[in-house]
């Protein structure tokens, strides 16, 4: 048997996987949805998206590592966070594997990793037909390979330690073939991420390791800001909305602290829609 294979062996038996089962057996809200003493890291927590997640986490009680390749971005959300807890920034492009590892061996070293957001990401939105291959594999590289290397990267600090949860942000246009308006590399890209986390949360269960995803619908940020700036289109979207609204980065925000604390420890492999209601249909 190999080591991975002995590894994964031992984890299989190990009664310390039930753990969560040993907790108080009454649900406790005010207990069950907190971060308290939990390590969060977040891609792209400069701006966006991120930034609620950050700014949601840190009052919950996590340590919250803000990485961006944007570092002023980085840095301002550090500093709006200094008065509800702890937050460092570090500038990371999540395509780059050697710094990937090593911010994430930076943050381990202190007090482990507890919970990824893997939630960086772009979008090119052009016909098929006139996308070029460098555009698609831009967004390859950071919505897809930029993920997946965050993922590696921080599991295996979480094996050493014992478990974790994986949170990566897909896209309900990872569920759907949109129509609006041509966005294919996103759309493969986030469709990809859809199967990544739940062939993740099999491979990872073993090891405590939980991996869901998150499905937002159009979420009021730059990402969007030609959408956001054209009302035609904006209300195309509400009328495809049973909601009848685009979300908020806090409604986001809010799944992301459920499926990073233990009020989802028996949930895995799950891909939570953020849509009002778009998928439903
Ligand atoms: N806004 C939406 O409508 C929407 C809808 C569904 C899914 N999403 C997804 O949510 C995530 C966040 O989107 P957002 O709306 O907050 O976008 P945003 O543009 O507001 O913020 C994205 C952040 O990611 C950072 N980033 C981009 N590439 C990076 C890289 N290679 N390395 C490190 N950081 C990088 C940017 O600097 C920025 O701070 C993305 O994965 C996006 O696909 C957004």
């Amino acid at each position: 048997m190999d080591r991975a294979d002995r590894t994964y062996a031992l984890s299989m038996d190990d009664s310390d996987l039930n753990a969560d089962t040993s907790l108080d057996p009454v649900f406790d809200p005010a207990r069950d949805f907190r971060l308290d003493g939990k390590v969060l890291v977040v891609t792209g927590g400069g701006n966006g998206i991120g930034r609620a997640i950050a700014h949601a986490a840190c009052r919950s009680g996590a340590m919250v590592h803000v990485l961006d390749r944007d570092a002023e971005a980085g840095a301002r959300v550090v500093g709006e966070l200094k008065e509800h807890g702890s937050a460092e920034s570090h500038l990371l492009d999540i395509t780059d594997e050697p710094a990937v590892e090593k911010v994430m061996r930076n943050i381990a070293a202190v007090r482990g990793i507890d919970v990824l957001v893997n939630n960086a990401g772009l979008a090119i939105r052009k016909p098929a037909t006139e996308l070029s291959r460098e555009e698609w594999q831009r967004v390859v590289d950071v919505n897809l390979t930029g993920l997946f290397l965050c993922a590696r990267t921080a599991a295996r600090h979480m094996i050493t330690s014992r478990g974790g949860a994986v949170i990566n942000m897909a896209s309900i246009m990872g569920l759907s073939g949109g129509g609006l308006y041509p966005n294919i590399s996103y759309q493969a890209t986030k469709g990809a991420v859809v199967n990544l986390t739940r062939a993740l949360a099999v491979e990872w269960a073993p090891h405590g390791i939980r991996v869901n995803a998150i499905a937002p619908t159009w979420v009021r940020t730059e990402f969007i800001r030609p959408i956001l700036d054209n009302p035609e289109l904006i209300e195309r979207i509400h009328g495809l909305t049973p909601l009848r609204r685009i979300a908020e980065p806090t409604d986001i925000a809010a799944a992301a602290i459920y499926l990073a604390s233990p009020a989802s420890r028996m949930v895995t492999g799950h891909i939570l829609a953020v849509d009002g209601g778009f998928l439903a249909q």
